[in-house]
């Protein structure tokens, strides 16, 4: 059973999803703890509330971000984490951090990469004018939201959407899209080529 490691920083709709999905049996896989930055994130209320072990790790205390990074690794590798899941996560993870778990850390981002990188993004892809943007999980590297992609969903932007109308339509794709990419992992169907996923038995 794959054991994974969730780090969150905010409201963890996408962490409720792939508990869900695990506690449904549609993924082989043990959250054995949760990560949070933020103490008084609802993500770090959502873990609790189904018995998953949460480690609040604030950025206090910390000489700098690979201190603070190293910890992190420390914490995860103890319990022994095969895959680190970023769920709504707000920090940059440094080069160190990355290297200690190659192709084996996953985000998801709300457009479809590589266009509309970084924040705000739902606001950029109306303000740039895009018919679709959708959502993308992949794999993260040292550049951030340039990973190798595994999954991504179009959603359509409407004439008359807000940027919070959108990210509604956005999130209901992003809650299907992550656990079916775990699954995916856990399952051992993703094979990385250079930039590309292969979906073994798919493709
Ligand atoms: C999601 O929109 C996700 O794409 C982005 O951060 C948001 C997290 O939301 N990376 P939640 O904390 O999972 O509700």
């Amino acid at each position: 059973m794959l054991a994974i490691g969730i780090l969150v920083s905010g409201r963890g709709t996408n962490l409720q999803s792939i508990i869900d999905a695990i506690e449904a049996k549609r993924i082989n896989a043990e959250i054995k703890v949760v990560i949070s930055n933020k103490p008084d994130a609802l993500a770090v209320e959502r873990a609790g509330k189904h018995g998953i072990p949460v480690e609040v790790i604030t950025n206090e205390g910390f000489a700098s971000r690979e201190a603070y990074d190293a910890k992190l690794v420390e914490v995860l590798k103890g319990y022994g984490v095969e895959l680190v899941v970023l769920a709504g996560y707000m920090r940059i993870l440094t080069p160190g951090f990355i290297k200690a778990f190659p192709m084996r850390i996953m985000n998801i981002h709300p457009a479809l990469l590589p266009s509309f990188p970084g924040l705000n993004v739902q606001k950029k892809a109306i303000e740039y004018g895009v018919r679709y943007s959708g959502c993308t999980v992949h794999f993260v590297t040292e550049e951030v939201d340039t990973g190798p992609i595994i999954l991504q969903a179009p959603v359509p932007v409407l004439c008359d959407d807000t940027v919070e109308s959108l990210s509604k339509r956005i999130l209901t794709e992003e809650l299907k899209l992550y656990p079916e990419a775990i699954g995916l992992f856990s399952e051992g169907k993703l094979e990385v080529r250079g930039r590309r996923v292969f979906i073994k038995e798919k493709e």
